[in-house]
């Protein structure tokens, strides 16, 4: 059995496409999926949540594309998969499923890769589910815990105290690559615009960097406040992630933001 953790974006969601950094962290929901001998002519997959299933003809391009990953011998599994993962909320459900099904592969041919060829593998099945993906969730995702990342490299982040975040569920959004066209969208029409929020966003993603090394709670939310108020601007939450975000800071959050593509999805809370 392979497993592997959703994430959550702390700071830098969409900016990270253009090449500015973001921080992410996995999360304790988690993607199962076991390989097993297919006795078909096919690989097949079975979901034990009819809802993960959706889009069928997608998982014929994943299919073929772990094919070219990992060889002919991927036709002759079967793949059981299980997720508490919620999907389309912008906590790394494609992404986590990606490395799932590669390190199934791999733990039925009691194969080992570092984490950084599965992340290199997970882009590959990423990018049939999300277009041009950066990289931040996968790669999180491969290497697991709190991550720098910028340009496909990352580093992780030490901090001095324990991060809690709660996930408050909103809606689900309309697909990362619906949000992600509609920022680009933005930066063509108002290049100088977009690029000054970004910038903004850049800041705060040092600066929240800082805090957490230093294990200031209070600035890590405050940053996250601010970079939630940034995404507004960019046009990527909704009044339903504004309203979550409220009720979670008048509860006592110390910060609260939407977290991934925004469009619907969840926020975090820093409890
Ligand atoms: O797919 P999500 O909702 O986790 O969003 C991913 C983060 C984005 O910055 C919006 C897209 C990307 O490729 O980095």
């Amino acid at each position: 059995m392979a497993n592997a953790f959703g994430k959550i974006i702390l700071a830098g969601e969409h900016a990270v496409v253009y090449g500015y950094p973001a921080i992410a962290q996995t999360i304790n929901k988690e993607v199962s999926v076991r390989a097993s001998q297919s006795f078909g002519k096919k690989a097949t997959f079975h979901f034990l949540q009819p809802a993960l299933s959706s889009g069928g003809e997608i998982f014929d391009q994943v299919l073929a594309r772990l094919t070219v990953l990992l060889g002919d011998r991927v036709q002759k599994l079967s793949f059981d998969i299980e997720s508490n993962v919620p999907g389309g909320c912008g906590l790394g459900s494609s992404a986590a499923l990606s490395v799932a099904l590669i390190r199934s592969v791999l733990d039925f041919y009691e194969e080992t890769r570092t984490s950084g060829e599965v992340a290199a593998m997970a882009m590959d099945l990423e990018k049939i589910f999300h277009g041009n993906p950066s990289g931040v969730d996968h790669t999180t995702i491969a290497h697991e815990g709190l991550i720098w990342f910028q340009k496909g490299k990352l580093e992780p982040v030490l901090s001095a105290k324990p991060l809690k975040f709660e996930i408050l569920m909103g809606s689900p959004h309309r697909g990362t690559l619906k949000a992600v066209q509609s920022v680009r969208d933005f930066y063509e029409a108002e290049p100088m615009r977009v690029r000054s929020i970004f910038e903004e966003i850049e800041a705060l993603t040092y600066a929240m960097r800082k805090a957490i090394k230093i294990g200031d709670l209070k600035q890590v939310g405050l940053l996250m406040n601010q970079n939630h108020a940034l995404l507004k601007s960019l046009g990527v939450s909704t009044p339903e992630l504004d309203a979550l975000c409220e009720q979670a800071r008048q509860k006592g959050a110390l910060g609260a933001k939407l977290t991934g593509a925004g469009g619907g999805g969840c926020v975090i809370a820093l409890v």
